[in-house]
């Protein structure tokens, strides 16, 4: 199975960004741990990183043909992005919505996703473990 890993904006600052909401692992790490994770599962992962809408949608574009399935950690964009559901929905790639933090737990306006309900399934709250639950539950799949 091949599967796209793609993180929203800010998420490159991971390590020194709001290190007590989000932790200390850095973006490279996360990605090193998915692609140690996915090579057990049998799974081939790529990983996109931006911090602009476009590129994201681009890269979302892109994907198809080309991947099984996404897992997406859309960052901010996840409370305002109607681009971005279009986007997810005109692929008709199965996606996992993650996040680090628990948006449930935080700010009213982090508790609305425009993803949620075309994901597969969300995963918050569990810091980079959302990413490697997020790769398993698409793996137990195949
Ligand atoms: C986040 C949660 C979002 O609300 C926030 O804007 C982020 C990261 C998370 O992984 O916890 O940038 O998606």
């Amino acid at each position: 199975m091949k599967i796209l890993v793609v993180h929203g904006p800010n998420l490159n600052l991971l390590g020194s960004r709001e290190p007590g909401v989000y932790g200390a692992a850095t973006l490279d790490l996360i990605n090193s741990s998915l692609s140690a994770l996915g090579g057990e599962l049998g799974c081939t992962l790529s990983f996109f990183q931006s911090n602009h809408e476009g590129e994201l949608v681009e890269c979302i574009h892109g994907a198809v043909g080309e991947v099984d399935a996404i897992i997406i950690n859309p960052a901010g964009l996840t409370h305002t992005s109607v681009v971005l559901r279009d986007a997810l929905l005109a692929t008709g790639l199965r996606f996992v919505e993650v996040h680090l933090s628990n948006i449930h737990a935080r700010e009213e306006f982090r508790r609305v996703s425009l993803l949620a309900d075309a994901a597969v399934g969300v995963i918050c709250g569990f810091g980079p473990s959302s990413y490697l639950l997020g790769l398993r539950a698409l793996a137990a799949e195949q």
